[in-house]
């Protein structure tokens, strides 16, 4: 079994990652930027985000790291274009560089919404057609371990749906897109306010929703095998 340290550990998907994997057998760290309290259910070491040898050193005896973290909030990327473009591409250039000092494989979560959201299924060698901001900066990032990394894949997952992991709620509202959907009504239904379902034309309208143990469960297998390039975990159905 892999020992594997994962980004966004604290975060919706990337908690459950890490469950899956510590349940799975596997090693697993948590690199965090703040201490996450005395709850926090996996190792977790302290690092300096911005600063690659402190990455580093949070990586150190670890054979791979699962990337989840970045800057998830999809109005703040467009307010403050420098800062949404660092919590993507700078970070996972930061990490990438990291984990190419001590041979550790990548395996970077990415987004069915580097395509443009009227398919459905396509394959892995489609090229990337993003229709916003988001899923343009996650389709840089991906090319960054894609031509960057020493070891690396990108596996492109969307509509994750599950529990948080470390809060007892998801965020109350729905974000944009599909993401903690069934979490967000509940959450919603149960403290009696409304629901307000996101549409807009710069906005994915078709989804293929996984549950966020299968991400884990599938990137185990993925560091299992060392594999590279770019792998699509959606569900069957749309
Ligand atoms: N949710 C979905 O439906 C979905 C779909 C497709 C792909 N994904 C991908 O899955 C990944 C995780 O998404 P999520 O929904 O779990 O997001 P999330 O709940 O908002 O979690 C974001 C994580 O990133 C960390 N983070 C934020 N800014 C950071 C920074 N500058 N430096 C270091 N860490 C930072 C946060 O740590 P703190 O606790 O310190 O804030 C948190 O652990 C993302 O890469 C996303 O693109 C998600």
């Amino acid at each position: 079994m892999a020992k594997i340290a994962v980004t966004g550990g604290t975060g919706f998907v990337g908690g459950t990652v890490a469950a899956v994997l510590a349940d799975k057998g596997h090693d697993v760290t948590c690199l965090v930027r703040r201490d996450p309290g005395p709850g926090f259910p996996w190792l977790a070491r302290i690092v300096d985000t911005e600063d690659v040898s402190s990455l580093a050193r949070g990586l150190e005896g670890c054979d791979a790291v699962a990337h989840l973290a970045i800057y998830n909030d999809f109005g703040g990327i467009y307010a403050d274009r420098r800062r949404g473009y660092d919590g993507y591409v700078g970070l996972t250039r930061r990490v990438v560089d990291a984990a190419n000092q001590i041979d550790c494989l990548v395996g970077y979560v990415s987004t069915d919404w580097v395509f443009d959201g009227t398919g459905h299924l396509v394959d892995e060698e489609e090229p990337p057609n993003p229709v916003n901001l988001y899923g343009f900066l996650k389709a840089s990032s991906e090319l960054v371990v894609l031509e960057r990394a020493k070891a690396g894949f990108v596996a492109r997952v969307g509509g994750v749906q599950g529990l948080h992991q470390t809060q007892a709620q998801g965020p109350r509202s729905q974000d944009v897109g599909f993401g903690y959907f069934v979490l967000a009504i509940v959450d919603a239904l149960r403290s009696g306010a409304r629901f307000l379902v996101w549409e807009d034309p710069h906005i994915n309208s078709i989804a293929t929703p996984i549950v966020s143990p299968e991400i884990g469960a599938l990137l185990g297998r993925a560091v299992d095998r060392r594999i590279d390039g770019v792998l699509h975990l959606p569900a069957a159905r749309r």
